[in-house]
């Protein structure tokens, strides 16, 4: 259901990437549906005071209204003085609006920055007016130590309930969907647990390479980037509890103890459950000869829970492989090899979901066949929407479901910390594969 509280979204880092290809359209989308607060505002903060706004919006629908309902604000964000001045527009905007505004406060900046601009905010005691609220894109930390340091720190300015850590595939229509799917349908619902699942694959395979990030892909890499949020959020809505019907806010919390009970294995040891690969070219395109990061990342993983134990888990991702997917595949228990059924959860593309069955082959003699049952969203809905336009729309209305909280960002860095060490430290394990492989050409 719309909020219709007044709302200013101010988008910190305005010109960025994110921002013209994301956060803008999301809103022009929001807006054409008539789902955006009748008094709303967006306040382009930028250190630049050459942008054009006509320019951001090359990649928007809805043009007019975006162009009417946003301004700019340059700033800049090591200023003290600066963040007292943008207090002072917000504040001319509320009486404009003739009532106060919630303040979302988005953070589209490099990592390196966000810790400085939330300390002003604070300072500036925009945390004080009870509905403002701070949207955090990832990445949040790069390790156990400095993501546990970044949730200290942004604690000394913000309430919990304040901050919306976004990891846009729990915005995703289909990951949304993997709830509704296990709770909807009483034979899956019964059988999701150890006795009749043998293993969990999920991947997100990508076609497009680093896309030029050099700095950034060269300090992140496949674990951190993709493992460390995207898929083990996917795993953690995987293995939780269902909430109770009607409890939707109950969802972070239930993803969070599902993760508290994820490790890699260690037997027989460590590398025997891992891989790592670069693809070709990759030193040359971030010029660095030696560099050991990661593009395609491989990891098994086990559940303490007791509804988990002895499930196989994978998770694989890797840029430049042959084509784009994110999927999660169930592998059910064989009694005999003919027996064993698959169900597939397709987030993309080609949302939908699929599950194998043995049917007889027509014919005299007595032979089976796998075939699909297969269901696509695209057969029955027109367009999905696109994971910011939810992103926005939850952040704007405060449902924190579709965001993942401090405790989650611990535990996943915690899944990872033994591997991140182990793979800082060693050299010898790393796969160059083609541009254009397979996962499974990498894996195998
Ligand atoms: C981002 C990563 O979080 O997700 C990118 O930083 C990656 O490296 C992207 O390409 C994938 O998102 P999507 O929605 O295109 O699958």
């Amino acid at each position: 259901m719309k909020n219709d509280q007044p709302t200013i979204l101010i988008i910190i880092g305005i010109s960025g990437d994110l921002s013209k290809r994301k956060l803008l359209p999301a809103i022009g989308q929001i807006a054409m549906t008539g789902m955006i607060p009748s008094n709303f505002r967006i306040i382009g903060v930028t250190r630049q005071s050459d942008i054009n706004l006509e320019n951001l919006l090359k990649h928007t629908v809805n043009k007019d209204y975006l162009l009417k309902s946003t301004e700019m604000f340059e700033m800049n964000l090591l200023r003290e003085e600066d963040y007292r001045k943008l207090r002072i527009r917000l504040e001319e905007i509320e009486r404009e609006f003739g009532t106060s505004a919630q303040y979302l406060f988005y953070l589209s900046v490099p990592p390196n920055t966000s810790k400085s601009i939330i300390e002003f905010l604070g300072k500036e005691g925009f945390a004080e007016k009870d509905n403002t609220k701070l949207l955090l894109e990832k990445p949040f930390g790069i390790n156990l130590e400095s993501a546990t340091e970044l949730v200290e720190h942004i604690d000394k300015y913000f309430k919990r309930e304040q901050i919306y850590r976004i990891d846009h595939y729990l915005a995703k229509e289909t990951a949304q969907n993997i709830i509704v799917f296990r709770e909807g349908n009483s034979l899956f619902k019964k059988t999701w647990n150890k006795d009749f699942i043998d293993k969990i694959e999920i991947v997100v395979s990508e076609e497009i390479g680093i896309e030029g990030r050099a700095n950034f892909y060269e300090q992140t890499g496949a674990l951190r980037d993709l493992i460390q949020s995207h898929l083990l959020q996917l795993l953690a809505l995987t293995l939780m509890d269902i909430p109770e019907e009607g409890h939707i806010e109950e969802v972070p919390n239930l993803r969070y103890e599902a993760l508290r009970q994820i490790s890699i294995p260690s037997v027989p040891s460590l590398s025997a459950h891992v891989k790592r690969g670069q693809y070709h070219g990759y030193r040359e395109e971030v010029q660095n000869p030696h560099s050991m990061v990661e593009t395609f990342a491989s990891i098994d993983l086990v559940s303490s829970d007791p509804k988990w134990q002895g499930v196989k888990i994978n998770l694989t991702t890797g840029k430049a492989l042959k084509d784009k997917f994110t999927e999660i595949k169930i592998l059910y228990r064989k009694d005999n090899d003919r027996e064993s059924n698959e169900l597939l959860l397709r987030l993309q593309p080609d949302e939908g979901i699929s599950f194998s069955v043995w049917a007889k082959r027509p014919g005299y003699e007595h032979q089976v066949s796998r075939h699909a049952l297969n269901f696509s969203f695209k057969d029955h809905y027109t367009a999905l929407p696109e994971a910011y336009e939810q992103v926005l729309f939850n952040a704007i209305n405060g449902d924190h479901s579709l965001f993942s909280t401090s405790e989650e960002v611990i535990e996943t860095w915690r899944i990872l910390d033994g591997l991140q060490k182990a793979w800082s430290t060693s050299t010898y394990d790393l796969i160059i594969y083609k541009k254009g492989s397979t996962v499974e050409e990498i894996k195998n």
